[in-house]
């Protein structure tokens, strides 16, 4: 269509299951969208609607599909574990078909199996992994990695601190990849039980001490303590994690006053960080949840425009 609005980035695939499946220069350009976006630039309009299929719950990241979907003019289709025909035995790809007929043009899925998206054979229609059990979360990422830059900081370069329940992590996982494309120096604290030997080279980061981690940190990511994902005792009490490992009023002292808080949400308050935390000037908390809606518009309207 002549004079058409269409996306400056262009995307080698249509369906992004990890952070990896974007390469640096991807990354930046959806950033660039990402922040024209935010900032409040026109977004192309599709026609059709947004999926979203979460076998998991969601407060954030399905609300934020939908609400990036309505800025690309995209009706929703909404289909949940619980009130689907998924408890009668339905795939998730025949469920994906079934959403594709239904109007879908491209869908967001969450689901406790690692890799569940990757094994997938095409559905017709873009996919976007919004959370695969402990493996991947990429659009989290990618509000992350956005919401930094909005706060006017050089990821290149910057030292990220991701502290507390890496093990469980499918944020830790994509923070890891995306952050290190754009060249920062990952740094892991955590218990042994939650970070253990090994897992640290395996994301391409340095296990550090977490007061000495806090002190020299440009960014501190607190990570959510999975407790749904542990079926044994990783911890002796909640109360020990929060003394031993938490982001609490006393450590945020340890921060350089430049320093920035990141955390997925959502939050447990009194665990792994304080109130206190998610209200200091430091906190992006909440900029991250209005970043996830620009850099979901700007990544489904490049998916969008490839078909
Ligand atoms: N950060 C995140 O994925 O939050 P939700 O589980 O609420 O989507």
């Amino acid at each position: 269509m002549p004079g058409r609005l269409k996306s400056p980035v262009r995307l080698r695939q249509d369906r992004l299951v990890t952070m990896r499946d974007l390469d640096a220069g991807e990354l930046d350009r959806l950033l660039v969208r990402g922040r024209e976006l935010f900032e409040g630039q026109p977004a192309e309009q599709f026609e059709g609607a947004v999926a979203t299929v979460f076998y998991e719950n969601s407060t954030r990241t399905r609300n934020s599909f939908q609400e990036a979907g309505r800025r690309l003019g995209l009706d929703t289709l909404q289909v949940g574990r619980e009130g689907s025909s998924i408890q009668k035995g339905e795939t998730l790809e025949d469920t994906l078909h079934t959403l594709r007929a239904l109007g879908a043009v491209i869908a967001a899925v969450r689901t406790p199996e690692p890799g569940a998206l990757a094994e997938l054979p095409d559905v017709g229609m873009p996919l976007v992994n919004a959370g695969d059990g402990w493996r991947q979360h990429p659009t989290q990422a990618l509000a992350d990695l956005l919401a930094v830059r909005i706060a006017g900081r050089e990821i290149q370069g910057a030292r990220l601190l991701i502290v507390g329940d890496i093990l469980h992590s499918r944020v830790a996982r994509s923070a890891a990849d995306g952050f290190a494309m754009l060249g920062a120096e990952i740094r892991l604290a955590g218990p042994p039980t939650l970070l253990p030997p090994g897992l640290a080279p395996a994301l391409g980061a340095r296990q550090v001490p977490l007061e000495d981690g806090l002190r020299e940190a440009d960014l501190v990511m607190v990570l959510r303590l999975q407790q749904e994902r542990m079926e044994r005792g990783y911890l002796p009490s909640l109360g020990e994690y929060r003394r031993e490992w938490g982001l609490t009023v006393e450590r945020l002292g340890l921060l350089r006053a430049d320093a920035l808080v990141l955390h997925p949400g959502p939050q447990n308050r009194g665990v792994e960080l304080d109130a206190e935390v998610i209200y200091d000037p430091r906190s992006l908390i909440h900029r991250q949840i209005a970043c996830g809606v620009a850099m979901r518009a700007a990544l489904m309207e490049a998916m969008l425009d490839a078909r």
